[in-house]
């Protein structure tokens, strides 16, 4: 009998893709299936995330809990972000805990397994060489991790701690996974990265050099690929070239996210993002230019240190100027090893709660308007999910949620869908062809 995989996977889809690539080296060489009950599983998994203060403080209640419901002999295995920035601390905390993995080291989980309190956290680990095993949670849309780590130090930032220097994945072995995908009928890509657009500046070894445009064009040659997509790309990368064939190459789905974290010129040049309000709106009106259906995505933290009531004013104005199709907005949380963690000019709790919620409001009303005027049109869908009552949804180009009725045959398909009706973040359709 196989033995019994549970893991919960927290943040971002580098998260996500680094959980398949265990679950991968799990089942080859180690005989792991995975399951969704905890009390079954010889193994437990959580890959962690520390962007914020709150999933860190849950992360020890939640280990607990784990520890409680165990079956008897079960390890509990902690990997990820929040591995990488506590390390040891954790098994001394929680001693209960068999291993410690680093969001840099997960090809070393089958390693780990086999050793008594193993704590591998290094973050100068190369792991861009490595070709992992091949595991989808999901057969029609491939995501790939193009590079590693981040080399920019925005001051509120941990990541650039957990995941150590950036180093692009070689090119050829890009390729190659995404053909293996194409070949397991894949016909969606989604490359992942926390630069995607600053792809290729530095490798490991003796590679091509191969820019992340150039990139693009190489993978939309693949048989069977239809569609690309990919996060985050850096809005001081967005060079024309780079908007250029974003918006002439027909595999690429027209959706892009442009992180603005605050519309103020003084606030982003305290958190070092290396561009301005100006630079950000430059950018949007190129792109609209040449792309104009593009939908437009985006992070925003309310609340960094300093920030006044004109500078939030800054970014209420560029979400009123870009009109945003999606925000993922956050209250400012200082992170340990960070610079903005030694500000002290912090925005009241009251005040950061009142922004975040005015923020949110105003996009609620963009949305609405936007919403309507989807109504009566025709997109063309590639189904993706099942979901209860018989629906099927999946996205347009532009990365628009649909559902309509149907059943798994529609899955891994395109059709064209025309509006029916509105929601706030799924509209619903019938299948015209
Ligand atoms: N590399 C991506 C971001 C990855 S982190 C980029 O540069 O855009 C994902 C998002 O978490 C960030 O865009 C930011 O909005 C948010 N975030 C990161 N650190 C944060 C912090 N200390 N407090 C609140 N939000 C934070
Ligand atoms: Fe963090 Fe900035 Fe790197 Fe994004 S670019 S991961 S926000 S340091
Ligand atoms: Fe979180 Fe690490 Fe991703 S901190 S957002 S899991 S890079």
């Amino acid at each position: 009998m196989s033995k019994k995989l549970f893991i919960e996977t927290l943040g971002c889809a580098m998260n996500s893709r680094d959980s398949e690539h265990m679950i991968a080296a799990l089942r080859e060489k180690e005989g792991y299936e995975t399951t969704d009950d905890l009390k079954s599983a010889d193994l437990i998994l959580i890959n962690t995330c520390s962007v914020r203060e709150k999933p860190v403080a849950k992360l020890f209640s939640e280990l607990g809990v784990f520890n409680k419901k165990r079956k008897e002999g079960a390890k509990i295995g902690v990997c990820g972000c929040t591995a990488s920035h506590l390390g040891e601390e954790i098994i001394k905390k929680a001693p209960y805990v068999s291993f410690v993995l680093g969001a840099r080291n997960v090809s070393k989980i089958t390693e780990v397994l086999h050793k008594d309190r193993a704590v591998e956290v290094d973050i100068n680990y190369d792991e861009s060489e490595f070709a992992f095993d091949e595991f989808r949670t999901s057969p029609y849309k491939a995501y790939i991790n193009i590079s590693i780590g981040c080399d920019k130090s925005c001051t509120y930032c941990i990541v650039p701690k957990t995941r150590g220097d950036e180093i692009s994945i070689p090119t050829e072995l890009i390729l190659r996974e995404a053909k293996r995908a194409a070949d397991g009928g894949a016909k969606e890509l989604f490359l992942l990265g926390q630069n995607v657009n600053n792809y290729g500046r530095r490798f490991s070894g003796e590679h091509e050099k191969v820019n992340f445009t150039e990139l693009l064009r190489r993978l939309s040659k693949i048989e069977g690929i239809e569609r690309i997509r990919f996060t985050s790309p850096h809005p001081f990368h967005m060079d024309d070239e780079f908007i250029e064939e974003f918006a002439k190459n027909p595999k690429i789905c027209k959706s892009m996210h442009m992180p603005l974290q605050s519309g103020s010129s003084k606030v982003l040049s305290d958190m070092k993002r290396g561009y301005t309000k100006e630079w950000f709106l430059n950018r949007v009106e190129k792109l609209r230019s040449v792309s104009p259906d593009v939908s437009i995505s985006t992070d925003i933290i309310v609340a960094f240190p300093g920030e006044s009531d004109e500078d939030f004013e800054d970014t209420l104005d560029v979400m009123r100027k870009v009109r945003f199709d999606q925000i993922f907005s956050f209250k400012y949380s200082p992170r340990p090893e960070t610079e903005a963690e030694h500000y002290t000019n912090v925005v009241d709790e009251d005040v950061a709660s009142q922004r975040l919620t005015t923020l949110q409001n105003l996009h609620t009303e963009i949305l609405d308007e936007k919403n309507k005027t989807h109504l009566g049109k025709i997109y063309r869908v590639y189904f993706e999910d099942l979901n209860q009552d018989y629906y099927v949804s999946g996205r347009s180009d532009n990365n628009i949620v649909i559902k309509v009725k149907g059943s798994d045959e529609l899955l891994g398909e395109f059709r064209d869908v025309k509006i029916t009706q509105i929601g706030r973040t799924i509209l619903s359709g019938e299948v015209v062809g």
